[in-house]
């Protein structure tokens, strides 16, 4: 796959890394000391127990796009919905109280409906995760792109009279059960590859502290996610510590041995594309058409959605939107987003069989333009490698047979036939070359062939065969980069 294809905003949001020297006002250091509450966008502080919106401006423009929907299963006064009408995000928000689910709706009248969804409920019932689930098919979509999850810290604050409340759960272990109820449907809903926000704080319990923040930290990992940053923030505001209990506080604090809780933590998750969602949508693929007329740039950023979408019916249903907004052809553009997909996709499924084997290491930057892995760790300056899948080209004008008893040669032919569209290199390469001895035409279908090609990468894994191959490019000049060949050919039993 060529890498000068591939956007330069990661696939969760619009910040764009050619120009990441102009986001200073993203944070990316895991401290915030937060003079004051941005007011600018309508925030108020009258809700005891509110974050304050930079937490929610932050987690906007680092894990979302535009248009992206978040979902906040505690949504208090509505910090969350506020920021995502100010930033052009949409939301569904979930609040217990009805008090608070009226009065965030007054706040948010003109987008209600519509772009901004307020559900009362209780975020722990699957009654509540179905109406989310309906509430996301009316939005034409199916999942959320954010989970933001400020949940009570147990007991310090009680938001109501309600057992629902999980500020009401009689012991810490039962607070955790039920976050760990939100944190599992809130998993389910959000889409794979997509991050997840978590803001909580500590307490202190008859003279202990009680890491309410590491405990919720291990409720999401069991629920799935990955952790991906601890972000300690300060308290602004109205909490304790300040003001004229402050000198009670100190006092305490001395006398007992205690600290004064100035921070709080945001904690960043990831849900992980699970390889065998990707895999059954990759199955589901009937036919692959032809290239067709080639489109050059304008397609391809069109076509960007592809990256991000793991589902063929989101892939659809995104096609159709766009060919209507950009007034392009549905059928000739969706035969391009389909092949563009399935490439790319099948490229990261086999990329992923690689990494599964113990020597080798990911490239850690997911826009290296020539290096998608290292092979063996004491040689991992000169052995960074790009992965390529290719059919046995008809240019070569050998068999198969010949092709596996001339791999060197057949290397060479490939780094000197690249395509011209893509961006030309000749760094490092593992080629995988597939070839239906069955039925040619269907060579296409070994790009998902899974088991084949486990077996077939691992076999050659295991015992490296690696070649120097000297080739001349379409300018003259000589190279010799490093190349192996896997040959992933369904033949006749
Ligand atoms: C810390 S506050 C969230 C504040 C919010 N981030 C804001 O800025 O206004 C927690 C909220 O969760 C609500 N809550 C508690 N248990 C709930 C449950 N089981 N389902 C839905 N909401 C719940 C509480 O009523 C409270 O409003």
């Amino acid at each position: 796959m060529a890498k000068n294809k591939k956007p330069k905003t990661p696939p969760y949001s619009d910040i764009d890394l050619d120009h990441w020297k102009e986001y200073d006002h993203v944070w990316t250091d895991s401290l915030w000391q937060i003079d004051s509450r941005d007011r600018s966008g309508g925030h108020t502080l009258d809700y005891h127990g509110n974050f304050v919106p930079q937490i929610a401006t932050q987690a906007y423009l680092r894990y979302t796009k535009e248009n992206d929907i978040v979902l906040d299963p505690f949504l208090g006064s509505g910090t969350s919905a506020i920021e995502a009408a100010r930033l052009n995000r949409r939301l569904i928000g979930v609040e217990l109280k009805p008090d608070l689910v009226e009065y965030v709706r007054a706040k948010v009248p003109e987008l209600l409906g519509d772009r901004i969804h307020i559900l009362k409920g209780d975020s722990t019932l699957e009654q509540t995760a179905a109406r989310v689930r309906e509430t996301l098919a009316a939005m034409d979509a199916d999942h959320a792109q954010l989970l933001v999850l400020h949940p009570p810290y147990h007991d310090i604050i009680q938001f109501s009279d309600q057992p629902e409340d999980l500020s009401n759960a009689p012991t810490l272990a039962g607070f955790l059960d039920l976050f760990e109820t939100v944190a599992r449907r809130g998993f389910d809903l959000l889409e794979p590859g997509r991050f997840a926000v978590l803001v909580i704080g500590d307490k202190y319990t008859k003279g202990e502290l009680i890491p309410l923040g590491f405990y919720c930290m291990e409720r999401m990992q069991r629920a799935g996610f990955r952790t991906k940053g601890i972000v300690v923030k300060n308290i602004t505001g109205n909490e304790v510590g300040k003001g004229r209990d402050s000198n009670l506080w100190r006092y305490r604090a001395l006398a007992g041995g205690y600290y004064i809780f100035r921070h709080e933590y945001v904690i960043v998750f990831q849900k992980p594309t699970s390889p065998t969602d990707i895999r059954q949508e990759l199955l589901k693929v009937k036919s692959m058409p032809p290239w067709g007329r080639v489109q050059g740039d304008a397609w391809d950023r069109a076509s960007r959605f592809i990256y991000s979408i793991t589902g063929l019916n989101a892939l659809r249903r995104e096609t159709k939107r766009v060919a209507a907004e950009l007034g392009l052809p549905v059928n000739d553009f969706g035969r391009y987003v389909i092949r563009r997909w399935y490439n790319f996709h099948t490229h990261q499924a086999a990329l992923d069989i690689v990494l599964a084997h113990p020597r080798t290491r990911p490239e850690p930057d997911p826009f290296h333009h020539t290096v998608d892995f290292y092979l063996d760790e004491a040689d991992r300056r000169s052995r960074g490698f790009d992965l390529k899948l290719t059919p046995l080209p008809k240019g070569f004008d050998h068999d198969i047979a010949y092709a596996q008893a001339h791999p060197e040669e057949l290397a060479r032919w490939l780094y000197a036939h690249q395509s011209t569209q893509g961006r030309f290199h000749a760094a490092n390469r593992l080629f995988v070359v597939l070839y239906d001895a069955i039925d040619p035409k269907a060579t296409w279908e070994l790009r998902r062939d899974f088991p084949r090609l486990e077996q077939a990468i691992g076999d050659f894994l295991d015992q490296p065969h690696l070649m120097q191959v000297a080739f001349e490019d379409r300018e003259g000049t000589q190279h010799q980069p490093t190349a192996g060949i896997i040959f992933c050919v369904r033949t006749p039993i």
